[in-house]
Order: C-alpha cells, then sequence, then structure tokens
C-alpha cells in the first residue's frame, strides 16, 4: 500500500541503513515499501558476497528477502545485531507503526536488536505524535478493546481489508483497530496503558527503541540520532 512521500526519498532512506550492515551480521527486517528498498539493497550486498543473516517480520519482508537471496534465520537461533524498519511517523525519537498491520511482529525484532535504524521519508516527520495508532487484537476481544480504547480518549475503527470483503487479517491471525488519539501528550503513558488492556497484541506505538532515524528526501539524507 502506497502511504508516506516519494518513492526516491524511500530508496534514499532505505539504502542508507543498509550502508551500517557489517559482515558476519544478523539482521532484522522489517516491512513495507520503504523497508523494501533497504532489503533489496541488502540483497544486492549479499550477491557481492556480504555475509549477513535476516530475521523478516512479516510475510511480505520474508517472500522479499526470499527473492532478493537474503539468508534467513529466526528469533530462536540468532539474535539481530541490527534491524531496519519504517514508520507511519516518527516524533524525535518515537514512532507509530503498524501501516501495514506488522508492528506485533515488528516490535519483537526490533527491540531485539541491539540497533534500531528506522527508515523514512521526509512527509513522515512531525513534531508530535498524531495518526491514528494501529492496535493489533485477538478476533474475541473487538469490543472490550474498542470500549477501553474509547475510555482513554481514542476514536477506533476496525481496518478493513482492500481487496476482501471484511477486515484485515494480520498475519498472525489477529484484528487491527486503528485507534485515532489526536495528537498524543505522552507516548510514553499510552504504550504502556495500551500494553495493559487485556485482549492487545501489540500496538504501533515504538517509545524510545530508534537509535538512527534515516530520513530521505529530495535531496538526500540525513541520519538522526535520538538523546536516549
Ligand atoms: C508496517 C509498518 C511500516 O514500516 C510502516 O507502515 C511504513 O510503511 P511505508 O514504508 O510503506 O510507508 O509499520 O506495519
Amino acid at each position: 500500500m502506497k502511504r508516506g512521500g516519494s518513492d526516491e526519498a524511500k530508496r534514499r532512506a532505505g539504502e542508507s541503513a543498509v550502508e551500517a550492515v557489517e559482515d558476519g551480521t544478523v539482521v532484522g527486517l522489517g516491512t513495507g515499501s520503504t523497508t523494501a528498498h533497504a532489503i533489496r539493497a541488502l540483497g544486492e550486498a549479499v550477491e557481492n558476497g556480504l555475509d549477513v543473516e535476516g530475521i523478516p517480520t512479516s510475510y511480505q519482508s520474508r517472500e522479499l528477502a526470499r527473492e532478493v537471496g537474503i539468508p534467513l534465520t529466526t528469533l530462536d537461533d540468532a539474535t539481530p545485531d541490527i534491524a531496519i524498519d519504517g514508520a507511519d511517523q516518527a516524533a524525535e525519537g518515537d514512532l507509530i507503526k503498524g501501516g501495514g498491520a506488522a508492528h506485533a511482529r515488528e516490535k519483537l525484532v526490533d527491540a531485539a536488536a541491539d540497533r534500531f535504524l528506522v527508515v523514512v521519508d521526509d512527509s513522515k516527520l512531525a513534531d508530535a505524535l498524531s495518526v491514528p495508532v494501529p492496535v493489533e487484537l485477538l478476533p474475541d476481544a473487538r469490543t472490550t478493546v474498542a470500549d477501553r480504547v474509547r475510555d482513554l480518549g481514542g476514536d477506533p475503527a476496525l481496518r478493513a481489508a482492500e481487496r476482501k470483503d471484511g477486515p484485515v487479517v494480520t498475519d498472525n491471525g489477529n484484528l487491527v483497530l486503528d485507534c485515532d488519539f489526536g495528537e498524543i501528550g505522552d507516548p510514553a503513558e499510552l504504550a504502556a496503558t495500551l500494553s495493559t488492556v487485556p485482549g492487545v497484541v501489540d500496538h504501533g506505538l515504538f517509545v524510545g527503541l530508534a537509535d538512527e532515524i534515516h530520513v530521505g528526501s529530495a535531496d538526500g539524507v540525513t541520519v538522526r540520532r535520538p538523546e536516549s
């Protein structure tokens, strides 16, 4: 699905992050159109002799990694040295992710990595997080989680599939509520609260996880290092 700015800016960000990947390492492979540029660039590096293994975060990233020849492993067998992943919005070091409904596995892999590199085009930068927060939930929890989100001041909308009747079903067999909280004053507090709601598998607030943000634009790439 098309999200964010120009494909050229996304490519610059993805390729910039791949320059940080060292020989003999394990790489977490995020999901989405910006990360897809990174996966293709990593595939090219593998073809030129770079020795890496990838840990995919979704059906999409696994298929693309296989297509471009990146050997794969799992979190059971390896710890990622570095993870490269996109975002729907970035404010300082905090992110909203889950536009591709892959945020539960993305958070698992990104948080496990020694270094987490975010790749975005400059349309994703904001002063404060404000796009709807994707919440993955067990199918039976749809009504109870939606009620709790309303209690917290959010407006939940069940994500509908585009080329299937009915809702999006995640790679994990769950549903997604896109929860509009407007401008989020305290992302850490909202993230912690959402994590305690029964039936929530995970949400798209990634607070304090990013080590670097590679921002592609029409002119080039800048790398931001959020203060931890
Ligand atoms: C998928 C994600 C993506 O990384 C995020 O939606 C950004 O995607 P894109 O690079 O296509 O704009 O979180 O769940």
